[in-house]
């Protein structure tokens, strides 16, 4: 199965991406996690998207695509994926569709995880993440059971350096211009499935089953 996840910042897509690679044993694709993992690291890369990433803007097509065709081409992809957060332009997703035409492949559901304007920047400015193993959770709408220690692994907590309100604020503005228009192109292509995103968590995981198949 091969599905995207699309869906404004602080809309749940990580946090379904969790759930719906384990049941259906999908590689996740996150190109923001791959970034912060190359800042992590240090690597050329990571220090290209921070600044891109800090004020909030997309990293340029011609950094993302290159990354993603690279990842989609490692063994683990053959039975297919989960991409979260890719793509997030129309250039990207006709360099997607591209690909998979060459491969004589195609995605088999684009995720559009809808949710108000005014939850977003609560969501995000309240998120945190799990340093060691990536679990997010939410101060007050999925709060760990210790504050700042992860329920899953005891890893510490931290926020992410564009989780605050000035940088959401622009990477809300930014995905309405430049990623709201993929959900006409995939709605043309006949792959969009709308998913209500403000319901309790694992409702919208119920949801995105009975789309899925058990
Ligand atoms: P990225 O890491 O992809 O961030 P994003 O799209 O802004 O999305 P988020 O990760 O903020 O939100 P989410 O939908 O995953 O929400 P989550 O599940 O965590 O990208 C970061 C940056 O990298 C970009 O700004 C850009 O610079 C760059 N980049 C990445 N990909 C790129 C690309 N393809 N092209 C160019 N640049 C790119 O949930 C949020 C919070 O809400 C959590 O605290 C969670 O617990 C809570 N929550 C989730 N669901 C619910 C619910 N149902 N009810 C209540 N609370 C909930
Ligand atoms: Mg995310
Ligand atoms: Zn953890």
């Amino acid at each position: 199965m091969k599905l995207v996840l699309l869906g404004p910042p602080g809309a749940g897509k990580g946090t379904q991406a969790a759930s719906i690679v384990e049941k259906y044993n999908l590689p996740h694709i996150s190109t923001g996690d791959i970034f912060r993992k190359n800042l992590k690291e240090g690597t050329e890369l990571g220090l290209k998207a921070k600044s891109f990433m800090d004020r909030g803007e997309l990293v340029p097509d011609s950094l993302v695509v290159e990354i993603v065709v690279d990842r989609l081409s490692e063994g683990d992809t053959a039975n297919g994926y989960l991409l979260d957060g890719f793509p997030r332009t129309v250039v990207q997703a006709e360099y997607l569709n591209d690909f998979l035409e060459k491969n004589d492949d195609h995605l088999d559901y684009v995720l559009n995880i809808k949710v108000d304007p005014n939850v977003l920047v609560e969501r995000a400015v309240g998120r945190r993440i799990c340093k060691d193993c990536g679990a997010t959770y939410h101060v007050d709408f999925n709060p760990s059971q210790v504050e700042g220690v992860c329920d899953k692994c005891g890893g510490e907590l931290y926020q992410r350096s564009d989780d605050n309100e000035e940088t959401v604020t622009n990477r809300i503005k930014v995905y309405t211009d430049e990623t709201s228009p993929l959900i006409e192109y995939y709605n043309d292509k006949k792959l969009l499935v709308d998913i209500n995103g403000q319901k309790d968590i694992s409702d919208v995981f119920t949801d995105i089953v009975d789309i899925l198949g058990e």
